[in-house]
């Protein structure tokens, strides 16, 4: 199956296929060429280049890209998109000034979903899922990180993983499952903290290792939820089950979670509106990569990560969506393209390297994705018509993809 995209205005994203990840300036480095067309075999490009080096190519699809960017489809490295029902009353709460950690210590927050995914079946929230994943897919992902943690019980977060495995068989984006039964401590343990730990160490991730339902292990590590020596405990039990961790930290608090992360090899450190230069210093010694939320901090009135002094530093800095329903209920990568220009002063190209190489990277997919090389997927999106490629992100808010091309195959075309 052969697929070819002609008459490209701006082919952007281009990277050699050795390269796994941009760090510091290097954000700013993905090529582009005006003017392009690009060939992919069986899902992997094959070759691109000017057009006038085009020659006659035979193809069973074309698509003409007259005035068109095309750039490597998005890779959202962190999702919690399998969930029940929405939180809109807590958005009135927080709207007349009660605090994320205020709503969490009545018992709404992630309780709240807790308690809505435990009484919904595998089917609803399968079915509530795809809805939300095709909606990602539709604004240009083509690979997404899912993590588990409404169940929080042994039975729930297996039902979530479970659901997970199912949106991995019925979509065309590549799916990567995360346990993260450390996002609260599940209301039979209320007061009980610790032995919900034990519990997660001892009955959780030895099921879910059995089952081999998920590659990652996560846990909330901030203020009013894990403690750093949890975390430990949590990443150290999941490390001797083959879960590589990912965590959660310093969103609420520099809390000690990005070093508890690097301790642990961890390979991504997610969130990060607290973090400080000692944490920056601390990422720039280790291989763990910091990822930055910035739906979160705009829906949840959080500063944004300082992703600029990251980059400054070095770093590679991935930018992912957190979709949920609590804290960033939206999945929508292009929106977040805008928000990491506007808010944290990324130029367009490092955003764009962020949402894509980097976001691979924070997977450990970057091998053969999130870029543009001959010999990567031909995970790629088309935008409609506009003057360049910075006009996706400058004109927030308007859908502008035009067609999501996953594995070398048209997934979807929006009008
Ligand atoms: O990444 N911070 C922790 N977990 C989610 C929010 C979960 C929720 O409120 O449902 C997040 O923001
Ligand atoms: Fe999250």
């Amino acid at each position: 199956m052969r697929l070819l995209i002609k008459n490209i205005k701006t082919l952007a994203g281009i990277l050699p296929l050795d390269t796994e990840r941009l760090c510091g300036e290097q954000m700013q480095s993905m090529e582009s060429i005006d003017g392009a067309y690009l060939v992919a075999d069986d899902g992997v490009i094959s070759s691109f280049g000017p057009m006038a080096q085009m020659g006659d190519v035979e193809a069973d699809e074309v698509i003409d890209a007259e005035g068109r960017v095309v750039f490597p489809a998005f890779c959202d490295s962190h999702s919690h998109i399998v969930y029940a029902g929405s939180r809109e009353g807590e958005f009135r709460d927080k709207i007349a000034g009660m605090t994320y950690e205020e709503v969490a210590a009545r018992g709404g927050g992630i309780l709240n979903s807790a308690d809505r995914l435990h009484i919904s079946s595998e089917d609803e929230l399968f079915e509530a899922a795809q809805r939300r994943a095709w909606r990602m897919i539709r604004t240009g992902a083509a690979t997404i990180e899912v993590k588990s943690g409404y169940g929080l019980t042994t039975e729930d977060e297996l039902k979530m993983l479970r659901v997970i495995e199912r949106l991995r068989e019925a979509l065309p984006a590549t799916i990567k499952a995360t346990f993260l039964g450390a996002h609260a401590v599940g209301r039979a343990f209320k007061g009980r903290q610790q032995e919900y730990v034990d519990y997660v160490c001892e009955d959780m991730i030895p099921k879910v290792a059995e089952q081999g339902v998920a590659e990652f292990v996560d846990v909330f590590c901030d203020r009013g939820f894990f403690t750093p020596e949890q975390t430990a405990q949590i990443l150290e039990c999941g490390k001797r089950y083959g879960l590589r961790p990912k965590i959660h930290a310093n969103e609420l608090a520099s809390s000690g979670g990005v070093q508890v992360g690097i301790a642990y090899g961890a390979l991504s450190v997610d969130h990060l509106e607290e973090a400080n230069e000692q944490d920056v210093l601390d990422l720039k010694n280790s291989s763990t990569i910091p990822t930055v939320l910035p739906g979160a901090s705009f829906f949840s009135n959080l500063p944004f990560a300082p992703a600029r002094m990251m980059i400054e530093a070095g770093l590679p800095v991935p930018i992912a969506s957190d979709c949920n329903p609590g804290s960033s209920p939206s999945g929508n990568m292009k929106m977040l393209w805008s928000l990491a220009c506007i808010k944290m002063r990324l130029s367009p190209e490092e955003a764009l390297a962020a949402l894509t190489i980097n976001g691979a990277a924070a997977l450990g997919l970057s091998a053969d994705r999130g870029a543009v090389s001959v010999g990567r997927r031909a995970d790629l999106v088309v935008s409609k018509p506009v003057p360049s490629l910075a006009y996706l992100p400058y004109s927030f808010g308007e859908e502008l993809v035009e067609k999501v091309v996953i594995n070398g195959k048209i997934v979807c075309t929006n009008e």
